[in-house]
């Protein structure tokens, strides 16, 4: 892998006590190209622009897949990243339902820690802060047919990260626009299920909900996700997630979730959840909380669903009795290498 170092560091732009997400980008990017069917030119250069043909499927047809992760200090300032072998599987799995090719693990990993550890001054020694980490890759040459390329580019970018929403959240069940479909790309970090969002997203925040709670495309009866975030609910005492299907991004920080709740011995169950149950909680006050969870958003309790032109409210509950705060340290201390990490989960750069 050729390096090539920056000339001068711009970290000092950088307020690390206020970093709105994905304003900063750390000084270098990894960057390898697929061509007559083989990965070459591995290089960590300067953050930059790049130059690409117009022609790029990347552009008329979008195909374009993403992952996200983080890498988080400890208090000593040792650098760890969070289970980077998921993301590693999952971009391939993404890649291979967009028709695209996969990426070497060596190239994945090797690129990955060379660029954290070349900019690890960049990851934030806060507690909850961390460096967001975003490996993508991009159809760069085809012909404008409507057919895979035959070039593609595989790039690691990063950027401080804070908190990637406000909250409480307000969230909107949809029954008219859906994310996505069965046999779909749903499950994959396509970046069209992004754009395809947008507007839903926009119109929910004009009626001023934060986020959409997805459900099913053909009946819309059955809970998926929220935005960028997998959901969960605490009916009585019983931790509910949507079972992972082809239409739901398959979470890591979700299936990290069920392993930590199981380890403290709450009942967790991964299974199909409407929305007359998620109704029928809420007015009978059984339903004690619904929280999100995701890399970017960590985990963000609900203070409102909304169903109908109805806002269904939450029960108060103390912070210090939520579940799902209690939860988000158990996670956190795991990330920043403040617990035991009994699934060998952190990777130390
Ligand atoms: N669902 C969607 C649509 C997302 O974009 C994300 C974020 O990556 C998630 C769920 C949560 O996945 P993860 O925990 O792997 O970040
Ligand atoms: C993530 O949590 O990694 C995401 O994908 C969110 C991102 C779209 C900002």
């Amino acid at each position: 892998m050729k390096v090539e170092i920056a000339m001068s560091s711009r970290i000092n732009e950088v307020d690390f006590n206020r970093i709105p997400f994905g304003t900063h980008y750390s000084d270098h990017m990894f960057r390898c190209e697929f061509s007559n069917g083989k990965w070459k030119n591995s290089i960590i250069e300067p953050f930059g622009k790049i130059k690409l043909s117009p022609v790029s499927p990347v552009f008329h047809y979008g195909q374009a897949v993403f992952e996200g992760m983080k890498a988080y200090k400890d208090k000593n300032s040792e650098v760890f990243l969070f289970r980077p072998e998921e993301n590693f599987k999952r971009i391939n799995r993404s890649a291979i339902r967009l028709e695209m090719p996969t990426i070497p693990e060596k190239i994945f990993m090797n690129g990955l820690k060379k660029l954290i550890d070349i900019d690890r001054n960049w990851v934030p020694k806060y507690y909850g802060k961390s460096l967001y980490i975003r490996p993508f890759l991009i159809a760069t040459n085809g012909v404008l047919s409507a057919k895979p390329s035959k070039e593609y580019m595989f790039m690691i970018i990063s950027t401080p990260a804070d908190s990637y929403y406000k909250y409480p959240l307000k969230v909107k069940i949809e029954e008219k626009y859906s994310r996505s479909a069965s046999g779909g790309v749903g499950f994959t970090k396509a970046a069209g299920n992004y754009a395809s969002s947008f507007y839903p997203t926009k119109l929910a925040n004009e009626k001023g909900f934060d986020q959409i709670l997805w459900t099913d495309s053909s009946t819309h009866t059955m809970i998926e996700e929220s935005g960028t975030m997998n959901v969960f609910f605490l009916l009585k005492d019983k931790l509910i997630t949507p079972k992972a299907n082809d239409n739901i991004l398959n979470g890591i920080t979700c299936k990290s979730i069920i392993t930590l709740a199981e380890n403290e011995n709450i009942d967790v169950e991964e299974r199909d959840f409407s929305v007359s149950e998620v109704i029928r909680g809420l007015t009978n006050g059984e339903l004690k909380e619904a929280f999100g969870c995701g890399t970017a958003a960590v985990i963000n309790y609900f203070e409102v669903i909304n169903y109908r032109n109805t806002n269904f409210m939450l029960p108060n509950i103390p912070d210090n009795k939520r579940l799902s705060l209690r939860l988000k340290k158990i996670l956190l201390d795991v990330q920043h290498n403040l617990s035991n990490d009994p699934f060998g989960w952190r990777v130390h750069i």
